[in-house]
């Protein structure tokens, strides 16, 4: 096992009606920000709720925050923070309101003169953010509970991510229950998300961690029982209650803690929602066989493992199709023609991309360019 640091400062309120504890942990010096997206929260009662939580508090609202958040209108709501001395930032809704939330969080504190050198250095150039929490609405990201955000840029169509101890929410309520008002397709996504987070800091070599191992297996096992009963059964609160608290481990840091880690194919589907705008699950769903191809043999000794452990396979092939054939029965597709883009092209443009960025991904770090390029290719 390597050498690892563990913290985690979020607390997680979890449950049945546990909005209404929002007053207590937001203070009511300062005015708070509330951030959402397009509207749902609105339509499912959400919003009523937590405006009854923060009914003593002075509470300003941004939204129209979209799906793959940009950087554009995250200044917009910067304009707003500065304009109004805000001293809280509450993120409500999916982890597109909770990353945008970060990054506005972080800009700020930004002493620099182009907030964007943020996003471009990966979180680097965060010293100091404005406090934050969330009431998340989707189970998908883990955003909940890292310190992590993504951010498009429309004008370049870039999507850069960002990763800083400065930006983990103080505080995240789940309830399940706001999560039940979910179209089937955003559900379908957040399995998958969770799953391939799962297996960005799984599906590696082995190294001696054991325990990191069961925890992720476990995760993955839980997705694969519940996933398709939480996918049926929208309302059912105890499969959906699992999957919910399922995603947030998933990406909470507790399972990368010793193990090194693959961000290959979150790197790669990256760009494909910055050229073509599929969903992020989306194009994880077609990257993650690619890559494991690719990395057959270095990754033989845990595909093998995973399988067995799993899916009761034999073989590091078998337990490939049994996942791309998990992710089928959730109605995701994994083929790049089934968007209609032709692998040729979103090779050239990713390979370009890494090329110029001098991009290396993998965990020995030795993936260049023209390697993403021929993991697209076999994705047709
Ligand atoms: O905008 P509204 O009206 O709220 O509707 C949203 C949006 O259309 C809707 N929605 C959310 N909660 C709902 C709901 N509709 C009905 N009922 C509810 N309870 O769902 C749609 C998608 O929301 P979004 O926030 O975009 O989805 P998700 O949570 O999957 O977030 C995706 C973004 O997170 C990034 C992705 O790249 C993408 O930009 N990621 C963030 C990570 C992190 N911070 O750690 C890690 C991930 O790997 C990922 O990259
Ligand atoms: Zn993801």
């Amino acid at each position: 096992m390597q050498n690892f640091i563990f913290k985690n400062p979020t607390e997680i309120l979890f449950g049945r009606g546990m909005i209404a504890e929002l007053g207590s942990r937001v203070s009511t010096e300062s005015p708070v920000l509330l951030l959402y997206g397009g509207g749902s929260i609105k339509r499912n009662g959400v919003y009523d709720q937590v405006k009854t939580a923060l009914k003593t508090h002075r509470v300003i609202e941004f939204g129209g925050i979209e799906a793959n958040p940009r950087y554009e209108t995250c200044l917009k709501a910067l304009e707003v923070v500065k304009a109004n001395n805000i001293g809280f930032l509450l993120a409500v809704g999916g982890g597109s309101v909770l990353d945008a939330t970060k990054f506005i969080a972080a800009a700020a504190r930004f002493e620099g003169a182009d907030p964007w050198e943020i996003l471009r250095t990966g979180g680097e150039a965060i010293h100091s953010a404005l406090p934050l929490g969330s009431v998340m609405t989707l189970p998908a990201t883990g955003s909940e509970s890292n310190g992590n955000a993504v951010i498009s840029r429309e004008a370049t169509h870039e999507k850069l991510a960002l990763g800083s101890p400065i930006v983990f929410p103080a505080f995240s309520v789940l309830d399940p229950e706001t999560t039940f008002s979910l179209p089937q397709k955003q559900v379908r996504n957040g399995i998958v998300d969770a799953f391939i987070h799962v297996m960005e800091q799984y599906m590696t070599y082995p190294s001696a961690a054991p325990l990191q191992d069961r925890f992720a297996e476990s995760i993955l096992q839980t997705l694969v029982e519940v996933g398709p009963v939480t996918l049926a059964e929208p309302q059912n609160y105890d499969a959906r209650a699992a999957f919910m608290w399922s995603a947030t481990l998933a990406l909470n840091t507790l399972i990368a803690c010793g193990v090194p880690q693959d961000w290959s194919t979150h790197m790669i589907g990256h760009e494909l929602t910055a050229f073509y705008g599929l969903d992020h699950a989306e194009t994880l769903a077609i990257v993650l066989p690619g890559v494991w191809a690719h990395e057959l043999e270095r990754k033989k000794a845990k595909l093998e493992q995973y399988g067995a452990r799993v899916w009761n396979t034999k073989s590091a092939t078998e337990a490939i199709a049994a996942t791309e054939q998990f992710f089928h029965t959730l109605g995701m597709p994994t083929r790049l023609g089934d968007y209609g883009i032709r692998a040729e092209d979103a090779a050239e443009k990713v390979r370009a991309r890494f090329a110029e960025r001098k991009t290396l991904i993998g965990e020995h770090g030795d993936l260049d360019a023209n390697a993403a390029a021929a993991i697209l290719r076999t994705r047709a």
